[in-house]
């Protein structure tokens, strides 16, 4: 872990950060049960939780981020059982989750005929998507709300997903009640997403878990690539950015650039490198990917060059982030 990935923000913590102890938990949990907004960590990254069975907290949630509303979010339950009430499983669904959750995979299913989620949450699909976290943090809030939880990463709208509690007071300030302070997020990079609603599993965003992981369980898997229109809406081609401009490769320094590295041999040129892993290890990569993009983002460098990343198991995710990051179109 880097040490510039540590702020300075320990003595001006905001009022609304607080470690993640057992009481600050079920205070958390009672905010949620009456409507107001509550981060935690995930295993991945901070989650901006609201009840997801209240139309108003759900508006909240795309009101804070300035989410475009027709991106529906993930619903976040402490068991399968309880998923159970909200999505329909089929065989393929259950044994995909007893192998992955609890854990950093969303699956994508029919809405359950008595779904009790508002509808703003699967913005008008037939489908939900639901996730079992593994942090302990997260298990003991979902416990103790006792309601489905929605939560999308706890970030405004297409800017860098929060990995420690500081990004998100950051980001959204006081538009969240609770931030639950719980440390660096594990995982570091989003859950997978995949859709099982329909014959054909297929995967809408590379995340924590890998392709080749799910395909060991149930077979070849369709990767979507936003070709036959936006299914997993979250996947709009600039999204993750940080505010300074950021390119794809690290040939020819640019005055003031600073990289972000992957692996022992570094380039010359650049003023300010931070590594996403200098053994070249994934796993540290994807833990390190967003809060070095934050770091680096206000290191008023002029702009960001980064190093490849091999495109095999967490590669993908962190290269799908990293183009995404690039994207010049910055819409969202
Ligand atoms: O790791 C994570 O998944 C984090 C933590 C907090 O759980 N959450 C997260 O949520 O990344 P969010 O909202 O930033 O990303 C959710 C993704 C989006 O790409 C969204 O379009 C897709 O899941 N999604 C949600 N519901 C869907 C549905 N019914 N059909 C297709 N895609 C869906
Ligand atoms: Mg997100």
């Amino acid at each position: 872990m880097a040490k510039s990935s540590k702020t300075s923000r320990t003595q001006d913590k905001p009022a609304n950060v607080v470690p993640a102890v057992d009481a600050a938990i079920l205070e958390a949990a009672d905010r949620l049960r009456d409507g107001a907004l509550v981060a935690f960590p995930t295993e991945t990254v901070y989650g901006l939780g609201g009840d997801a069975t209240d139309d108003r907290a759900v508006a909240a949630i795309f009101e804070a981020k300035g989410r475009p509303s027709f991106n529906p979010l993930i619903v976040h339950l402490p068991l399968l059982e309880k998923a159970e009430a909200v999505a329909a499983f089929d065989d393929r669904a259950r044994s995909v989750a007893a192998k992955f959750w609890p854990g950093p995979l969303t699956l994508v299913l029919p809405r359950a005929p008595d779904c009790p989620v508002s509808l703003l949450a699967s913005a008008g699909l037939e489908t939900i998507a639901v996730r079992v976290p593994g942090h302990p943090v997260a298990h003991a809030l979902l416990n103790a709300a006792d309601r489905p939880i929605a939560a999308p990463s706890a970030n405004r709208s297409g800017a860098v997903s929060p990995t420690r509690a500081e990004h998100v007071a950051d980001d959204l300030g006081d538009a969240v009640a609770m931030i639950l302070d719980g440390g660096a997020c594990p995982v570091g990079i989003e859950s997978t997403v995949l859709d099982l609603s329909g014959e054909t599993p297929t995967l809408l965003r590379p995340g924590a878990v890998t392709a080749e992981a799910i395909e060991a369980e149930i077979g070849s898997l369709k990767t979507e690539d936003g070709a036959e229109g936006v299914r997993a809406p979250g996947q709009l081609e600039s999204h993750y950015a940080p505010k300074t401009p950021l390119r794809l490769g690290c040939a020819n320094p640019r005055p003031g650039e600073a990289l972000l590295a992957f692996g022992p041999d570094l380039p010359s040129g650049f003023a300010t490198i931070l590594n996403l892993s200098e053994a070249g290890d994934l796993t540290e990569a994807a833990a390190n990917l967003f809060a070095h993009l934050h770091a680096l983002d206000a290191a008023g460098a002029s702009g960001i060059a980064t190093m490849a990343v091999p495109e095999d198991g967490l590669g993908r995710a962190i290269n799908d982030r990293l183009r995404r990051a690039a994207a010049h179109d910055r819409e969202i």
